[in-house]
Order: structure tokens, then sequence, then C-alpha cells
């Protein structure tokens, strides 16, 4: 066969396999989802403002798809999959699971739901407790939903090691005794521990080197495969979120701005900042090669969460921006068939507000065309990734111990100064406070931009 009918062939059962996702039952959905962090100043406590970290979302995620979500940092990403893990109690809005609300159930409600949710965390070093062995770990959900497998909580263990692509004889030794991807497995087999339904995954690999990436990616996709797990993956990287999802959402300062399917998002994105994420990661594509004057860099960071800008929240940035945008804020509608999009003036289609024509100088100003050098040296990054990725790389991570000196290196970085997270975290008397009690670091005195939850959220250490 000639590799152009290869190719044609592969494509069409891509789009087979995201057509069946894509029709796949509701397992989640979100409406109306908000989270607002509180700002508390002065003796008494009062509040003086919020982080509107997410502010209004809806989405639904199909059973057996893997939809990504990506966005500029601190844009809500995290606050959006601990609000649908339920590690974060909602401000408003609401979170359906198989169709039953679960937006405000408590910590006994909730312990079913425990086994159909888990969530991978971003930081293989400190989602891991360093006392306890890898056994103890991964077994902990077990223990803590007092469920015994078939052949005992050891065997189970030592066989989802396996599946990761570890050594069932990692059983009894340390987190400090594993590489950074090696740990992410272990975090992935933590999860899979209860079979669950939906994974949410944060940032699952950006903090592993660019081939343990595509190995991590890989397994991943492997076990959706074999498993028929439901993914929400968090990533800021344009090329693993391309590789990975079946349809992405892109958010803009606690809003999902765009949801689409991910060919027709990356062949022809509609929001002005999806197509500046995307200008801005060069992926080699030679039907873009000559888009040049299509090459957005967007200038200046994310306005802070807690004053929003009016009307449509990119207005300040978008280069489109008119007098409407100011003023309005577009709702999110499907412009076309799957594509959900909330813009006054899209790309790629026709104009929703052509009245209004008087451009806001201010963000015409906001972004330029990235210089020639700035794209390639971007697009040699991106291609190194996406080549990465695309290896059909096995799970093969040799389980030597790591040298000392990275030993101890990842030993320290492993010491939770601030708890870690685990797999079961509002299991604890502490995390079911966090949960119930609208966290802790909502009573801290905070600029609140930027900042990161306490302990990550306030999730606990492994039980
Ligand atoms: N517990 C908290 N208390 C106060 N503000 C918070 C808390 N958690 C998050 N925030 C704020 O909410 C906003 C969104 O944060 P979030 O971590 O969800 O962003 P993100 O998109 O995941 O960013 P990144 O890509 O950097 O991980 C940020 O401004 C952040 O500072
Ligand atoms: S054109 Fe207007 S509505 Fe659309 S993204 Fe730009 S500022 Fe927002
Ligand atoms: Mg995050």
């Amino acid at each position: 066969m000639s590799e152009n009918a290869e190719n044609a062939q592969d494509a069409q059962h891509a789009a087979v396999a995201t057509e069946d996702r894509a029709s796949g039952e509701i397992l989640l959905r979100v409406s109306g989802l908000q989270k607002h962090f509180p700002i508390k100043k002065g003796l008494l406590q009062r509040q003086v403002g919020a982080v509107r970290a997410v502010d209004g979302i809806d989405f639904e995620v199909r059973s057996g798809e893997t939809l990504g979500v990506v966005g500029e940092s601190g844009c809500g990403k995290s606050t959006m999959g601990r609000l649908i893990t339920r590690l974060l109690e909602p401000t408003a809005g609401r979170i359906e699971f198989e169709g039953k609300d679960i937006t405000h159930l408590g910590v006994g409600g909730m312990r079913p739901l425990r086994r159909d949710v888990q969530m991978i965390f971003q930081d293989p070093y400190s989602s891991l407790n360093p006392r306890h062995t890898i056994g103890s770990i991964v077994g902990a959900p077990f223990r803590l939903q007092g469920v015994e497998p078939e052949g005992g909580v050891k065997k189970e263990v030592q066989r989802l090691l396996s599946v990761v692509g570890l050594s069932p004889e990692h059983y009894n030794r340390y987190p400090h005794e594993f590489s950074g991807g090696q740990r992410q497995r272990i975090g992935i087999a933590r999860a899979l521990a209860l079979k669950p339904k939906l994974v949410v995954a944060d940032e699952p690999v950006s903090a592993l080197d660019v081939s343990i990436q595509a190995q991590v990616v890989n397994l991943l996709d492997d076990l959706q495969q074999e498993l028929g797990l439901t993914y929400v993956i968090i990533a800021h990287d344009l090329s693993v979120v391309r590789h990975v999802s079946d349809r992405i959402a892109v958010m803009y300062l606690g809003k999902v701005v765009e949801l689409a399917d991910r060919d027709s998002l990356y062949r022809a994105p509609m929001h002005p900042y999806t197509k500046a994420l995307m200008s801005a990661v060069p992926i080699p594509d030679p039907r873009r090669k000559n888009a040049k004057s299509e090459r957005i860099l967007l200038q200046g960071d994310v306005p802070s969460p807690i004053s929003p800008p009016s009307g449509c929240r990119f207005h300040t940035r978008c280069w489109k921006a008119t007098e409407v945008c100011r003023t309005t804020e577009p709702a999110l509608v499907e412009l076309k068939p799957g594509q959900r999009v909330a813009c006054h003036h899209p790309e790629n289609f026709e104009d929703q507000a052509p009245q209004d024509t008087v451009l806001l100088s201010a963000a015409k100003e906001a972004a330029e065309l990235v210089s020639e050098e700035a794209l390639a040296k971007s697009a040699e990054t991106s291609a190194a990734v996406a080549a990465e990725v695309a290896e059909p790389t096995k799970p093969t991570e040799p389980a030597k111990p790591t040298a000392p000196a990275e030993v101890a290196e990842a030993a320290e970085a492993a010491e939770p100064a601030e708890p870690a997270e685990s797999a079961e975290p509002d299991e604890t008397p502490e995390a079911a406070a966090s949960v119930a009690s609208d966290e802790p670091a909502a009573s801290q005195d905070t600029g609140a931009e930027g900042r990161k939850p306490a302990g990550e959220g306030g999730v606990t250490p492994e039980a």
C-alpha cells in the first residue's frame, strides 16, 4: 500500500474512532460552574473581593472520549479539574455525573463516587508520600474504600504495577528510588486501582523530560483503549493536547471560549484567542506553511481574575476587538456543528456583530506578528515534541535505581513541607474539612494573582 493510501486509511480510522467516542453517552455535564476564592483582609478577616478562578463554564464529557483543556497559566484549568473531581466546593453551578447531581455532595455522599472519578496530578515528586512504600501508596484506595480485590491487595497492586510498565518487585520500594516518569506511572497505577470511569489528569507530563513525556502519553493512550477510560487532560502544551484529545476546550480567564473537536479546532480555530495560542506554537503543518501573516503573538499577561475586563474578557488583548466587545459578553454558542465559540467577530465565520466596527486601538496594539526567528525556534521545539509523541514507544523505562545525588535531590523535593496529594484526598479529616469549608486558602490575606492553592488545594497526604 502506498504511503498516501496508508495515511488516508489512518485518517479514516482516526475519524471513525473520534466519531465513536463523540457519540458516547454523556458521563459528566457541567453547567454554569463557578469557583470564586474569597480574598479576606484585616483583623476581622472581612471579604474584600474574590478571585474568579472559574466563572461560569459549561461543557460535557462523553464516555470513552478525551477532552483536552488548554489555556495560559492562571486561567482556571486546575481549579476546573479540582471542581469536577469535587476536591473543591463550587461557588455556583451544577456538576452531573452519570445524570446524578454531585455538585454539593458531602464526604459520605462522595465516597462511592471516589471510585469512579480519579485525578492524576502534575508533580510526580510531591504527589507521592516519601514515607510510604509503593505497595502502600498504590494499595491505599483499596484500604480507604474498604475494597478487597480478588486475590488480595498485594497481588492486585503488583498487577497494577505491571499494567503501568513497572515491575511487581517495586512493591516494597520507596518513591525516592524512582525517576520522574516512573513516579508518574505509580500515580497512574494508584488512580486506576479502583477501575475509575473518569480520570482527570492535571498537566500529567509537564514536569517530565520530553522523551519520558511521550512514554507517559502513550501509556495513558493504551490504558484508555484497554480499560475504556474517559479522560479530561489539562495541559498547556498544545502538541500533547493535540495528540491525546478527541475534543478540546480552550479556557481564558475562568471561561471556556471555544470548545470543538480536535481537527476542527486545529484546522479552523474560530476564537481569536485559540488562533493566537495555536499560532504562537506553530505545529509543522504544510497547509499552514504560507500563513505567516496569520501568526500572532499575544502581548502582556492574562488580566487579573479578581477584576476581569468587562464584556469579552479577551478584549484587552484581541486585535479584532470593537466597542461591542468591551460592553457585551459574548455567549458560548454553536456556530458550526460541534464547534462552540464565545466571540462577536469569530475567525473563519461571518461576523456576529458586523454593525459595530470601531476597533479598540488598545486591543490592536496588544497583538504583534511574531518574528521569523522566534517562529523558527518555536517550530523546532514543537517538532521535537511532536516527533517524540508520535513515536510509538512502549512503557519501557528501566527500573534501575537513580544515582545517589539524584536520589537525595528527589527525596528533598518530595519532602512535603505542605501535605502531598493522595488519590483519596478528602477521605482524611483535614481534607474533608478543606472541601467542606471552602478551602483554607480562602482566609488568607492574598494579592491572589498568580497564587497557587495551599498544598495544591489543601489536599492531604497519603493516608
Ligand atoms: N486556593 C486558592 N486561593 C486563592 N486563589 C486561588 C486558589 N487556587 C487558585 N487560585 C487562583 O485562581 C486562578 C486560577 O488558578 P488555576 O491554578 O486554576 O490556574 P491554571 O490555569 O491551572 O494555571 P497553571 O497553568 O499555571 O497551572 C489563579 O489566579 C490562581 O492564583
Ligand atoms: S473579537 Fe471581540 S468578542 Fe471576539 S475575542 Fe476579540 S474581543 Fe472578544
Ligand atoms: Mg494548573
